[in-house]
């Protein structure tokens, strides 16, 4: 495997990692194990610079002028034949937020509920509140949203929009659902009539070497399901471009929107730089890398926390994505918890965030800091948790 290019001096780029420039810093002497990013060694700073000139050599005029609607043939067809459909069935967007933002315009009208895992991706939740979309929390276990679950929400009669769902390397909680608990959620939305929205932002960052299980789109052919994709945990956020997989027609409802009528597909230039990454094998050889980098990662946090804290807490080791799922005596607060942790000079993400029950869950993403903090940052957590419980 050829590992990318990282010969690019890191003095420039640390002067400008700071507030105004980028959306997280961590405070001086923090180790921030909060946010669901890469850290800034990890984002492909070298193999991103040349693609734009290639984009425009490659596409001319055509690459500065509003691109199609649904986005530039050239990057719809890779993405198809990467994840087995066919173009008509793929938009172009700017990340799975925008994804998100667009289909609560067109599926949802203030008033109609969402139905979401109890336990679920924060900001997510926020798009759909920000439509005025209640949200119908259901219960899941080891696999996520359980069938029987969602059958007795989707037969409560509310005038439901679409199921949210992200069932491979869940965000927070790391799970997977098997292709059989795919299979039953699948049928139950359709007997109810209803479309799932899955948010599939891991499903590239697999790090035990088996693949996920085949995605609901994928599983439904699309039928019933839209899938977002998003380059932002296997490239780079900044960059604003991901996808949307759905039925032709759905496609077209979104791609008709006046948005996308005024202003063509969402980041034009940028979804030609990336089909040139991705046509010639340059984007799997940088994914092989990611994972190498991440599982070591992840070995390095979970070991270091599973020495540090023995028996007192349950570390769910994930097996793709970027986190760390924690579950703790439930009897603990999470303010304490919290407060332990911001004394030991390390963030974290509170379960609460995520919907859980305050105090029983701590997220740790392992994405964000090179090992040798990971492994700090653990150590840090354990001595401040040991010492908060002897306090108590
Ligand atoms: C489950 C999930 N969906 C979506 C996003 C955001 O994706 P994007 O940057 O493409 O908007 C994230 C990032 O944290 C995520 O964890």
């Amino acid at each position: 495997m050829v590992p990318p290019n990282t010969t690019v001096s890191p003095l420039p780029h640390a002067r400008w990692w700071r507030a105004g420039v980028v959306q997280a810093v961590s405070p001086p002497g923090v180790i921030d194990l909060g946010p669901g990013y890469l850290e800034p060694s990890l984002l492909p700073v070298d193999e991103v610079l040349p693609l734009y000139a290639e984009a425009l050599t490659e596409f001319g005029p055509a690459a500065l002028s509003y691109g199609a609607n649904a986005g530039a043939e050239p990057l719809r067809a890779l993405v198809a034949a990467r994840h087995g459909c066919t173009a008509d069935e793929v938009m172009v967007t700017a990340g799975t937020s925008q994804a998100l933002t667009l289909l609560c315009t067109v599926l949802g009208r203030p008033g109609r509920s969402v139905v979401v895992e109890r336990t679920s991706y924060d900001l997510g939740r926020s798009i759909m509140t920000d439509h005025g979309l209640r949200l119908h929390e259901v219960d899941a276990d080891g696999e996520g949203v359980r069938p029987q679950a969602l059958d007795r929400t989707l037969s409560q009669g509310d005038d439901v929009a679409f199921v949210y769902l992200t069932p491979t390397f869940h965000n927070p909680t790391g799970t997977v659902a098997g292709t059989s608990r795919r299979r039953q959620l699948l049928a139950v939305a359709a007997r109810h009539g209803v479309p799932i929205v899955e948010d599939d932002a891991y499903t590239e960052l697999s790090l035990d070497r088996t693949a996920p299980p085949p995605s609901l789109a994928a599983l439904a052919g699309r039928r019933g399901v839209i899938r977002l994709g998003s380059f932002a945990k296997t490239l780079g956020p900044g960059l604003r471009l991901g996808w949307l997989e759905a039925e032709p027609d759905l496609v077209e409802t979104l791609t008709s929107r006046g948005q996308l009528v005024s202003g063509g597909s969402l980041n034009h230039l940028t979804s030609l730089a990336v089909a040139m990454l991705m046509g010639d094998g340059r984007y799997d050889r940088r994914l092989a890398w990611l994972r190498d980098q991440l599982r070591l990662r992840r070995e390095t946090l979970v070991a270091a926390l599973r020495a540090g804290l023995g028996e007192s807490v349950t570390i769910d080791r994930p097996a793709g994505g970027f986190f760390v799922w924690l579950t703790f005596d439930p009897r603990r607060s999470e303010a304490s918890l919290l407060a332990a942790a911001d004394r030991a000079g390390v963030a974290v993400a509170p379960g609460s965030r995520y919907g859980s029950t305050p105090g029983t869950h701590v997220r740790l993403a392992y994405s964000f800091n090179p090992p040798d903090r990971l492994a700090e940052a653990a150590a840090r957590l354990a001595a401040a948790w040991r010492n908060e419980e002897t306090l108590r």
